[in-house]
């Protein structure tokens, strides 16, 4: 009896250092873009899918998720943190893995990193986003927090809605400096601000992805001009937002899944019935984006696990053949199914 691994215990695995591989043989523009179209076909069957907010952990000072869903023919979840203080102690805020199974057999048909993966498919989201809310022609983008999401969301906006200038501002000037030097070369126009305000100026649309276990008012409703479109993503957390509640009752509110955004988005601040859009919706035609040239729109996005799925599936298509991934020996399958005992017993 062979004690090797038979192909169905084997789930392709793919490590930082492959991922990072394979979004440079892609192309980091291509990538983020492909993802964005991944997110939209996805979200364009948003009906067919399991849908859950994701179960969090939450700790005082941070918290540990859960994003699971399915279509009925694959099933992904991820397992993410958040956690502000770590950036201080020379750790990730946020780090993530994830898989993708077989809704048939139940057994996983990859595993991967999702660090990576998340800031990209979340810079992909934020673009989504922005192409079917934000002003026709926006050239302009505010960037508040230049941490480490922030470069993915300038390219993001370049790849999937055309953007040309991006304006930088963080509390801290080495972040922005940061941001500033990894966008240098690839294409873009970068100003570094000092101030919010000037960050803000002439920008048709305006990004937040900050990190704080708290309320915190990144915006106050007097910075926010007519026709901005806003996509606010670090507030993503009960207790955790960026935005002036006067904002939010302003702008018209774009939501993934309303139940899991009422509990962690800016929108936490509102009413439990506060009007919000789906924005699978908007995707799928069904209802309108934008109505004026005036209308401040806001994308409360706080990440979800269709977009996990999207990457997840994305990846799992753009590995084969390539040699960005190992086998990894990870499902215990005797070759008769119910000698799981007997299999142990022979590999002593
Ligand atoms: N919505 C989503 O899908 C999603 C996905 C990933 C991350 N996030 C969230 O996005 C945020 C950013 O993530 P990250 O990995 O870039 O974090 P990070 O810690 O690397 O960077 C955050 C940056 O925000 C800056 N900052 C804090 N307070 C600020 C303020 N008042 N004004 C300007 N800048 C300020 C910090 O100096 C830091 O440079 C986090 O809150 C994270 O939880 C959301």
């Amino acid at each position: 009896m062979s004690l090797k691994a038979s192909h169905r215990a084997m789930v392709p695995f793919v490590s930082v250092d492959n991922m990072m591989r394979l979004v440079h043989h892609i192309g980091i523009e291509t990538f983020i873009a492909d993802l964005a179209q991944a997110i939209e076909e996805d979200f364009a069957k948003w009906e067919q899918f399991d849908k859950t907010p994701r179960v969090g952990s939450h700790s005082d000072v941070g918290v540990i998720e859960l994003m699971p869903t399915s279509d009925g023919v694959l099933y992904g979840f991820k397992y993410v943190n958040g956690h502000p203080k770590n950036m201080g102690e020379g750790l990730q805020t946020v780090t993530a893995f994830g898989v993708l199974s077989d809704v048939y057999s139940g057994y996983p048909k990859l595993f991967t990193e999702m660090t990576l993966l998340t800031a990209l498919r979340t810079a992909a989201m934020s673009a989504v986003a922005t192409k079917h809310l934000a002003a026709p022609g926006a050239h302009t983008m505010a960037m508040i927090g230049n941490g480490a999401q922030s470069e993915f969301q300038c390219l993001a906006v370049k790849a999937v809605c055309g953007v040309q200038t991006v304006r930088l501002y963080d509390i801290d000037p080495a972040a922005t400096a940061k941001c500033a030097r990894n966008l240098a070369g690839l294409g873009l126009d970068v100003v570094q601000c000092e101030t919010p305000e000037e960050a803000i100026e002439g920008a048709q649309i305006i990004t937040t992805a900050t990190a704080d276990k708290d309320m915190q008012t990144i915006l106050t409703d007097n910075m926010v001009g007519a026709g901005v479109h806003i996509n606010a993503i670090g507030g993503d957390c009960p207790g955790k937002t960026e935005l002036h509640q006067d904002i939010v009752a302003r702008a018209s509110v774009f939501v993934e899944y309303p139940p899991q955004t009422r509990i962690e988005g800016e929108i936490q601040q509102m009413d439990p019935d506060h009007p919000v859009t789906e924005l699978w919706q908007v995707i799928t035609g069904q209802t309108k984006g934008r109505k004026s040239a005036d209308e401040v729109t806001l994308f409360d996005g706080v990440g979800f696990a269709i977009e996990d799925f999207s990457a997840l599936r994305y990846v799992h298509d753009r590995i084969k053949d390539t040699p960005y991934y190992i086998d990894l020996d990870l499902i215990a399958d005797p070759d008769d199914p119910r000698d799981l005992f007997g299999m142990l017993k022979r590999a002593k």
